[in-house]
């Protein structure tokens, strides 16, 4: 097998194929040969070392890699239902950027008739992330504003459709001109290009009461005002911290990322109870142990688009060889929907 080991953090040239022995699966595992394995912005955050669920779980070497498509090569002596030659997906803590992954049955998936290897491998991690940080944390009403920030990533995609499937109005944040078509196509009531328009000032004339509910990934850039822009009863959702990530040739600017976590918000509990607003966070790589609510929300996910409410993510294939320019592109900050790396 081949796969993407990263042995020690920092820039893109730390991305090197390797040869490995063939996995063998423990009792309650699925072997899959993996066809295309999905590229997540917490990937780059691995490469860098500063992800901390990378070095809780695993450490240095890494695999990165958090959903696969593929497959079924053989199964545990205990699992029974999936035969091999089975094409599946699944969801992985770490390891997916591989030619082949052993991983617990519960984390893998049938797949639907109607999605590509590709289209698979994009779902599960932003879906996922989309549908907790809406369902599980903020629970809006039909009828709630909502503000996405990047709403043309992986995770903005799906957020922008969640909020119109639970009857939000929706207003998308993007941070180039070539991104606002993709979001109002999603289904966004309006988008706000933060390039050209002043964001708050257009985020005050759509929302003049405040929004119901932020998701932000953006961290220090944004924190700050998304909770000043909450209505009451509003629920800030965090879930990323990208706008601290400045890096040269992938490697993060230390001092600019102390001076940003210096100047990251603390919210005051005084202030969030007497105003009635909340803030939220959470992180998916520490979920896997609760493996009913993702099994639930893959559920969902997989009705809302075999029901045509969620379109699956726009997707741009890397060769696996090309790891690291399809790392360099999604930092580039320029990307729209997923990447995906493609294994021949
Ligand atoms: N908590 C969780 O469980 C969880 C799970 C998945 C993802 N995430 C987080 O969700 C965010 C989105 O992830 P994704 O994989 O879907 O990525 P993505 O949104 O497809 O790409 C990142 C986007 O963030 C914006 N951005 C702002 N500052 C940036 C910077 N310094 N470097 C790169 N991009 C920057 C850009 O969009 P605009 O300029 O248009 O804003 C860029 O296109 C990330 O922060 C990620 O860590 C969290």
């Amino acid at each position: 097998m081949k796969k993407i080991v990263i042995r020690k953090p920092g820039g893109y040239d730390r991305l090197v194929v390797e040869q490995h022995p063939d996995l063998t699966p423990a009792d309650d595992e699925i072997l899959v040969d993996v066809q295309a394995a999905g590229i997540n912005y917490a990937d780059c955050v691995t490469r860098m070392g500063l992800y901390a669920s990378a070095r809780e779980y695993v450490g240095y070497p890494i695999t990165p890699g958090f959903e696969v498509a593929g497959t079924v090569r053989a199964a545990g002596k205990t699992v029974s239902d999936l035969a091999p030659g089975t094409p599946v997906f699944a969801v992985t803590r770490f390891n997916g950027y591989a030619s082949q992954l052993a991983v617990p049955r519960r984390q893998v998936f049938p797949l639907p008739a109607t999605l590509s290897f590709q289209q698979a491998a994009a779902l599960p991690a932003v879906a996922l992330t989309a549908w907790y940080a809406l369902f599980e944390l903020a629970h809006p009403h039909a009828g709630d504003t909502l503000l996405v920030h990047s709403a043309a990533g992986g995770v903005g995609s799906m957020l922008v459709q969640m909020g119109k499937i639970a009857g939000c109005r929706v207003i998308g944040v993007v941070g180039a001109a070539h991104k606002v078509d993709a979001v109002t196509a999603l289904g966004a009531d309006a988008v706000i290009d933060k390039a050209t328009q002043h964001l708050w000032r257009e985020a005050e004339r759509l929302a003049p009461g405040g929004f119901h509910v932020v998701l932000d990934a953006n961290g220090v850039a944004t924190l700050a005002d998304s909770y000043r822009h909450l209505a009451a009863t509003g629920k800030l959702v965090m879930y990323g911290f990208h706008s601290m990530l400045q890096t040269r040739r992938g490697i993060p600017k230390r001092l600019r990322l102390a001076w940003d976590w210096l100047r990251t918000p603390r919210f005051s509990p005084f202030d969030l109870t007497t105003r009635n607003r909340s803030v939220l966070g959470f992180n998916l790589s520490y979920l896997f142990d609760h493996g009913a609510i993702l099994q639930q929300g893959m559920q969902r996910i997989l009705d809302w688009q075999a029901s045509g409410k969620l379109r699956l993510p726009a997707v741009t294939p890397y060769p696996f060889e090309a790891v690291a320019e399809a790392h360099r592109a999604l930092e580039s900050g320029q990307t729209t929907g997923k990447l995906v790396l493609v294994i021949d």
